[in-house]
């Protein structure tokens, strides 16, 4: 099951991905008003496509309860792409996800007006979810060791790509895109002002008792127990939930536990070179 598809340098699982797919994502047609989440994987996708559903669903729980995260914002890149696309609402603006880079699809959202929300974490917290996540699903092989996956994910050469490469990408095509920057560590240690912020942007502004309702429903401890969310209606040869879970801790700075000290000197050294220069105040500490 674990294939590789390579597109543009960069492999992907090749159980959901094949070079028709990949290729027909970097030409898809937006609509202005469609939203497309892009995350690098890890990143809080499926916390962000939760929170997205939940600002549309105008209180009305359904499709919480009964339509799983990937065909409510379905993945641009995948091979399931048509089928989910025609199962969406089409009364409501069309949610989007990819993990593709900007060089990738950068062109295409680039042709609308579309709305974009980048989705950032801390590295740290990416690799280290990324390492369980190669554990569970059996579409991605076993890594290793946790010493070899640290500099597989410094060398940008793991699946999806370089983590910089990801964010800097995005970042630079933020002045001509219609894109909100957000971090996972905003929405864990603001969450309702950064509903807000995320409700401004679409357009879609919440009044107090929305914002609880999509708070209560987009939290760790609901999540986890919805199979909407928590991918438990995947086979089990595909995701093996009983080598661990999905939402697996959603917590910051889970990296502490797992870092050696010269894993951590290594990795900042890499991180001071790659992003010190962004000029960007990111929300984490390394
Ligand atoms: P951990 O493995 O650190 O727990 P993605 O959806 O991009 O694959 O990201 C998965 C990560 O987001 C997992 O991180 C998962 O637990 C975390 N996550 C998902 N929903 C969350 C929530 N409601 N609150 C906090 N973290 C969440």
């Amino acid at each position: 099951m674990d294939t590789v598809e390579v597109f543009n340098g960069i492999r992907f699982p090749g159980f959901i991905h094949t070079q028709e797919s990949l290729r027909a994502a970097c030409s898809f047609l937006f609509q202005d008003k469609d939203i497309l989440l892009v995350t690098f994987p890890k990143s809080g996708t499926t916390w962000m496509q939760q929170v997205l559903s939940l600002i549309f669903c105008q209180g009305h729980l359904w499709p919480i309860h009964h339509i799983p995260n990937w065909q409510r914002a379905p993945w641009l890149e995948q091979s399931n792409l048509v089928k989910m696309l025609g199962s969406l609402d089409p009364g409501q603006p069309r949610l989007l996800t990819s993990h593709l880079n900007a060089e990738a699809l950068g062109p295409a959202v680039l042709r609308s007006k579309a709305r974009v929300i980048y989705m950032a974490r801390n590295p740290k917290d990416v690799l280290v979810s990324f390492y369980h996540f190669h554990k569970l699903a059996n579409f991605l092989p076993d890594p290793n060791s946790f010493e070899d996956f640290v500099d597989e994910f410094l060398e940008g050469k793991g699946f999806f790509g370089s983590w910089f490469e990801h964010v800097k990408g995005w970042l630079g095509l933020k002045p001509d895109l219609n894109m909100l920057f957000v971090t996972y560590e905003e929405l864990h240690q603001e969450p309702r002002t950064t509903l807000q912020k995320l409700s401004d942007f679409l357009g879609h502004p919440l009044k107090s008792e929305e914002e609880d309702f999509v708070l209560e429903h987009c939290s760790f401890s609901f999540m986890s127990q919805s199979s909407m969310v928590n991918y438990s209606l995947v086979p089990k040869e595909v995701m093996d939930t009983s080598r661990g879970r999905f939402l697996r801790k959603g917590v910051m700075e889970d990296w502490k536990k797992h870092f050696s000290p010269e894993q951590n000197e290594k990795f900042n050294a890499i991180y001071q070179a790659k992003m010190g220069d962004l000029g960007l105040h990111l929300p984490w500490t390394m």
